[in-house]
């Protein structure tokens, strides 16, 4: 089956899941739960239902799929995806206040439309309600063993995210980071929960320590090259594709893989010498600053480098899914994802 069609038959049921889980339990709350509705895709900011889709539910595909291939039970392992989707919105909430970004999936960020406190308090909900879907485990089954396994996992790529987070901003008004301490911080803020996606697919299926650690990798890897594809986009991305506002990593001094390659230039110097002057300066950079990175990073070749290395790290990915020793039509789908995600555009 084609991924579009292995999506329009998932999405729908991620979604009512989702529905589900983030029900308003009274009408005094419809206020409450009507952000986390507009955040999730559901609503316009009146409240109003619309047609679209808020974001690409990658991660509770990954899981899905990982379950599916190694015969899982995809109503088992549902709430859990759902709890892992969850938590991404959260960490986007919160991620959209503290990158200061007004636009997220095309639209306004929450914290655009009902200010910085609230948006605070819908992510905190967000989180809550992820531990919250995870009580549907028991209720479908799922041994306890494996239900706690997937609790310690997902409270474990949480703490990550937010390490990563950390670093990403402690990054922000620095000038030497370097390669490693770039994976480093990218490793918790993306791979972390990517990862935590294919191992509790697998986990919902097999008890087999070697096989959830393969499944692991292989989300860790296609998170690392995933953030790279999305440093690549949020540098040279188009606006209306993306749904985010274009160059505002660079508005942000970020150390996206791009500005940290040309930081550490040791062949052209002067490049990373006049980066460093203006990366220097203080936050946010103006637009003729921003012209002069984007020039200095087309100079010294940094998307290639970057396509290369999101590339390096699909291909990573990839040998770890065939480590599994799973015949290739139970990967089939995985693969397909996978590779729909590298030179994706939003
Ligand atoms: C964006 O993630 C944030 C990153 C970790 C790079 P996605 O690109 O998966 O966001 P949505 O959910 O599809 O909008
Ligand atoms: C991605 O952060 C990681 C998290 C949200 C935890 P970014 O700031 O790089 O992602 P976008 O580009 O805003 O989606
Ligand atoms: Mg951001
Ligand atoms: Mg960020």
């Amino acid at each position: 089956m084609a991924l579009e069609q292995i999506a329009a038959d998932l999405i729908p049921q991620i979604d009512a899941e989702l529905q589900e889980l983030t029900r308003s339990p009274h009408h005094s709350l419809g206020a409450y739960y009507g952000m986390f509705h507009y955040h999730l895709g559901w609503v316009d900011e009146t409240l109003a239902p619309v047609g679209t889709v808020g974001g690409k539910r990658l991660r509770p595909l990954l899981c899905l799929l990982s379950c599916q291939a190694l015969d899982g039970d995809l109503y088992q392992a549902l709430p859990a995806a759902c709890a892992i989707e969850l938590i991404h919105n959260f960490s986007l909430v919160h991620d959209d206040i503290q990158d200061g970004s007004r636009t997220r999936r095309g639209r306004r960020a929450v914290w655009d439309i009902w200010g910085m406190n609230q948006g605070i308090n819908v992510g905190d909900g967000l989180f809550a309600l992820a531990h919250l879907a995870l009580h549907r485990l028991s209720g479908r089954g799922v041994p306890p063993r494996r239900q706690q396994a997937v609790s310690l996992a997902l409270d474990q790529a949480c703490l990550a995210l937010c390490e990563g987070q950390f670093f990403d901003m402690a990054f922000e008004g620095r000038l030497d980071v370097d390669l490693d301490q770039y994976l480093w911080m990218i490793r918790r803020k993306t791979a972390a929960l990517l990862a935590t996606a294919t191992q509790v697919g697998a986990i919902l299926a097999t008890d087999d320590a070697r096989t959830i650690g393969r499944w692991s990798q292989f989300g860790e890897h296609l998170g690392v090259a995933f953030q790279i594809q999305d440093d690549i986009l949020g540098t040279w991305g188009d606006e209306q594709v993306t749904g985010k506002s274009a160059a505002s990593d660079i508005r942000d001094r970020k150390k996206t893989l791009p500005i940290v390659y040309a930081l550490n230039q040791s062949e052209q110097r002067r490049a990373a010498g006049q980066l460093s002057d203006l990366y220097a300066r203080p936050a946010p950079l103006d637009e003729a600053a921003i012209q002069a990175v984007l020039d200095i990073l087309h100079n010294v070749g940094a998307r290639q480098k970057a396509e290369e290395l999101a590339l390096h790290h699909y291909c990573l990915a990839t040998e770890h899914l065939e480590e599994t020793g799973l015949d290739t039509a139970a990967q089939a789908n995985l693969r397909q994802l996978a590779s729909s995600l590298l030179g994706r555009q939003a």
